[in-house]
Parts: C-alpha cells; structure tokens; sequence
C-alpha cells in the first residue's frame, strides 16, 4: 500500500517539513516513517539498536532523497528521550509520531516489577515528556501533528495483559483530550488503535498474533486519519471489537477479553 500523491501533499504541507518517529526500525513505526520519506518527510528516527537503525537512516536517504537523523536511544531513560529531544536542533519539526512501545502478558502475579515499570516508562513516561515537549512547539507555530500508538486493549480491562493495557487506556485517555484542546491552537492529535498486528511486538509480548494485520495495512490509514480524526481503528477486526462492542457493558468486555488474551498468551496454552 502507498499513499496517494494528494495524501503525500496534504501531509507534508501540514505537518513538513521534518518529522520525529519513535521506534522507527520495525513493524509499524517502520511503516510510517517509510511512508513519511515517500512524501518528503525529513526525518528523525529512532530506536535503541543501532544497527538497524544506521541501516534505514542509510536506505531512506537512498531510496527517497530526504535527510535523516538517526538516534538510537533507549526510551525507558530520561537520558534517552533527552538526547532524542536534543536532536531536534532547531529544525523545522512539524509531525511526532510516538510509536516506540511493547507489551508484556501472563499472570500478573508471575510479572517481575522491574520489567512492569521498564514497560510503564517507555509506553507512557517517554511519550508524555516528547508530547509535552513537541506540543508547546507545535502551539508556539500553531500547526502540528501527534500521532499515539494506543490499541483496542485500551477500552477496557484485559487480564493476562492487564499491565500492557493499562499503559494504552492512559495513551488513549490523552490523546482524547489533547486532541480537543490541541486542536483549537491548530495542532492535531491521533490516537491510532490497531488490533493484533504481525511485527516485533508479538514476540517481545510473548502473544500469539491471530487474525494479525501487516504493518503495511495500518500505516496508511493512520495517516490518513491524521487531521480528520482523533481516533482511527485501522482493520476489520480492531472495528468489529470496538464498535459492536459498544453497548455492551464494561465487564462484559472484560470476561470477552480474557478469553480472546488467554488464547494468545503463554499462560492460557500452558495452563489450558
Ligand atoms: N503489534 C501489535 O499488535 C500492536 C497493536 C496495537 C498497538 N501496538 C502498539 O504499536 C506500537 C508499535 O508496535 P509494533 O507492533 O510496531 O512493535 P515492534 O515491531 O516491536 O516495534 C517496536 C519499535 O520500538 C522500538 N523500541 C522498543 N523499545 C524501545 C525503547 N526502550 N526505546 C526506544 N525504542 C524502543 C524497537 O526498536 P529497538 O528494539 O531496537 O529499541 C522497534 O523499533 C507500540 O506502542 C505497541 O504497543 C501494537
């Protein structure tokens, strides 16, 4: 999939002429910030390893002609999200999409606390200092755009993953109201939702990926949203979840939701 020439434009117009993109190196920050360089986005990249970050800044300076910056930095640091802040340097950023983020499952009681919190910093703590960084920026120029990595975890409890899922209902929850109160100072804010998508996150998560989507099918149409939107579910399935869910109460969710996590997790296969 590919954006269209009127897409690339509009983007670029409104958000160019640089981009930041978090986790940059694989599943969908990757799609995006590919997607990004084929509408002329320059960009400034990011992830923790090196490698394969020096190879996408080299393929994407290559492939699309733009300037990139690579940063690999380790989010669950302050140290990190500064030196990625610190790269911005006076350049004209105009777009923040913040998907660096994993998941964690199993019971919580076997979780260690360390990896919880490690989890907690990198999916929220990181996210909340570059939004908070990047909005007054973008105020201050009155255009800009955000993008947060929520999920369709985020709308209710899910055990077997309750920690991952709390982490999204927070993203969610902010994304809700800065876009409402961002938007009246001409800045947009997205909170994209997919379902089960088939990157690096499944093992990371220690989850099954059933009924996954590529990266490639969810790239587009959260940029497409992007200034539309404050929430897009990208793919049939994060729709079916949510939207025929609606009426249905709370806790319902929940027992739904432990049923379809406890057959993607360790737990549940090990257990029966
Ligand atoms: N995949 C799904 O099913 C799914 C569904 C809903 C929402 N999401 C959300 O979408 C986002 C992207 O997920 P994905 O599927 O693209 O996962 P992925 O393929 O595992 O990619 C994660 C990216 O984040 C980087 N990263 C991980 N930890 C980091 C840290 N501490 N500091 C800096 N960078 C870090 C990784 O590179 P390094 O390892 O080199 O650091 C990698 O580039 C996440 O926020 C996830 O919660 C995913």
């Amino acid at each position: 999939m590919e954006l269209t020439v009127k897409e690339k434009h509009r983007l670029l117009e409104r958000y160019g002429a640089w981009a930041i993109v978090t986790g940059a190196t694989s599943g969908i920050g990757l799609e995006i910030a590919i997607q990004l360089a084929s509408a002329g986005f320059n960009l400034i990249i990011n992830a923790r390893g090196a490698e394969r970050l020096l190879a996408l800044e080299n393929s994407l300076r290559v492939q699309y002609g733009v300037d990139v910056i690579a940063v690999a930095a380790d989010l669950a640091t302050a140290a990190g999200v500064e030196q990625l802040v610190r790269a911005v340097n006076g350049k004209q950023i105009g777009l923040l999409v913040a998907s660096a983020g994993y998941g964690t499952s199993g019971l919580f009681t076997d979780s260690s606390l360390h990896a919880e919190v490690d989890m907690l910093r990198v999916n929220c703590e990181a996210v909340l200092s570059l939004v908070h960084y990047f909005s007054m920026r973008f105020c201050n120029a009155g255009r800009g755009g955000i993008v947060l990595l929520s999920s369709i975890v985020a709308f209710q409890g899910v055990p077997y993953a309750a920690h991952y899922a709390a982490t999204k209902a927070y993203i969610q929850s902010l994304a809700e109201g800065l876009n409402a109160e961002l938007k009246l100072r001409g800045v947009d804010v997205l909170a994209a939702c997919p379902g089960p998508v088939r990157s690096g996150f499944g093992r990371r998560a220690n989850m099954q990926m059933n009924m996954s989507l590529t990266p490639s099918q969810i790239g587009i149409p959260i940029l497409n949203a992007l200034g539309r939107r404050s929430i897009v579910l990208p793919g049939l399935l994060s729709k079916l979840l949510t939207y025929a869910l609606r009426t249905v109460p709370r806790s319902v969710k929940v027992k739904l939701m432990q049923g379809i996590m406890g057959g993607m997790t360790k737990h549940q296969r090990v257990k029966g």
